[in-house]
């Protein structure tokens, strides 16, 4: 894996990952594990890379994670593309299992790797080589639908929030985890954009910092206020009124509406509603899992105890005290105001809206 200092640290020249080339090519990341202090990108050029790169959330965000694994299939075919088309499928099945190894909670991933088997299944003519080419153009094709569905959410979602409000969000959903502007902080910055004055609030988000070290960097770059605050805050400054509405994004939703998004959503969510505040979430279609009933069913990542016991190269911990450290909980649809997706908004959030609002239907159990 190849590491290179970023030319640029302004908004307008930063990418959270991007092709480079054309089939043969290779994924260029923003490395979102050294921001805000270092603006590095990293070449991956083989499947493990990218697989490690998700693993460790240099590369994060659900959408953007299966954008990540999108362009990883691409990487990881290159190899089988002189072969014949049968050890193309084997090698296609391999990587797309090995990818979807990397982490288990947001259904993007999932989502995007079967889009790409959904190529190589449609397309029995089409000898190895060709094959090759038509998975770039579903990876190019996924991104950049990621990219209109997160300007469609903004659409819809600036709607909801007024001039001068106070608007607490959680862990990062912005540009940094999506090919686009974000979800959550698509419609903060769409509503910025139509005047809006806002006063966001960033949970800094325990234990690896996305709001603190990622929502807050987004937010300065585009000029937008922006206040960090420890998760523990969040009840204190709803009950002296800083904050009017309170916006988080996904990583997978039950047919029922139940989100699961990063660890400390649920609590935030219960907060919401004891100040009488409404808690939305933004999310594309591809967000939503109706093959789950409810959210019990949603996979939670199990994460590193040394996240929660070292901070940077400081033991935060006795050495060897017990740690448990889910990366994600999961917030029952009662507790979500609305839901805001490229297609509009879902309110309330029920199983029947869920459904009528994307055009699927009920699992009937
Ligand atoms: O562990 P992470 O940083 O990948 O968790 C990210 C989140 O929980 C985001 O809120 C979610 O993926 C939505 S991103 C548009």
């Amino acid at each position: 894996m190849e590491y290179r200092p970023a030319e640029s640290t302004d908004n307008a020249g930063y990418a959270t990952l991007s092709w480079q080339g054309d089939h043969s090519g290779w994924l260029r990341l923003l490395d979102q594990t050294l921001l805000p202090t270092e603006y590095c990108e990293i070449d991956c050029r083989t499947v493990k890379e990218v697989w490690e790169a998700i693993r460790r959330l240099s590369v994060r965000g659900a959408p953007a994670i299966g954008v990540a694994a999108a362009y990883g299939v691409v990487i990881g075919l290159q190899s089988a593309a002189d072969g014949s088309r049968a050890e193309f499928n084997l090698r296609l099945r391999e990587v797309t299992d090995y990818l979807a190894s990397s982490r288990p909670t947001a259904v993007n991933l999932f989502w995007a790797l079967e889009r790409m088997e959904n190529v190589a299944n449609q397309s029995a003519d089409a000898d190895a080589s060709e094959m090759l080419a038509r998975l770039l153009e579903e990876a190019r094709r996924i991104e950049s639908e990621d990219r209109e569905m997160c300007a469609a959410i903004g659409r819809h979602g600036a709607e909801l929030l007024g001039d001068n409000q106070g608007v607490l969000t959680h862990c990062n959903a912005g540009a940094l985890a999506t090919a686009g502007d974000g979800t959550a902080l698509s419609v903060i910055f769409a509503a910025a954009a139509q005047g809006k004055q806002l006063q966001v609030y960033a949970d800094e988000t325990r234990p690896l910092l996305q709001g603190a070290r990622l929502t807050s960097w987004e937010l300065c770059q585009r000029d937008i206020p922006v206040t960090v605050i420890c998760d523990s805050m969040a009840g204190w400054v709803m009950r002296e009124k800083r904050i009017d509405a309170v916006i988080t994004g996904a990583d997978r939703i039950a047919a029922n509406g139940d989100v699961a998004n990063k660890i400390g959503t649920y609590s935030v969510a219960l907060l919401a509603k004891a100040h009488g505040l409404p808690f939305y979430v933004a999310a594309p279609s591809s967000t939503f899992d109706l093959a789950l009933a409810t959210g019990d069913e949603i996979p939670i990542e199990q994460r590193d105890a040394s996240e929660i016991t070292q901070l940077g190269a400081q033991q935060t911990t006795p050495e060897h005290v017990d740690v448990y450290n889910p990366a994600f909980d999961v917030t029952p649809a009662e507790y979500v105001t609305a839901i805001i997706t490229e297609r509009g908004v879902i309110q309330p959030v029920t199983t029947e809206n869920v459904h009528n609002h994307l055009g699927t239907e009920a699992i009937s159990s």
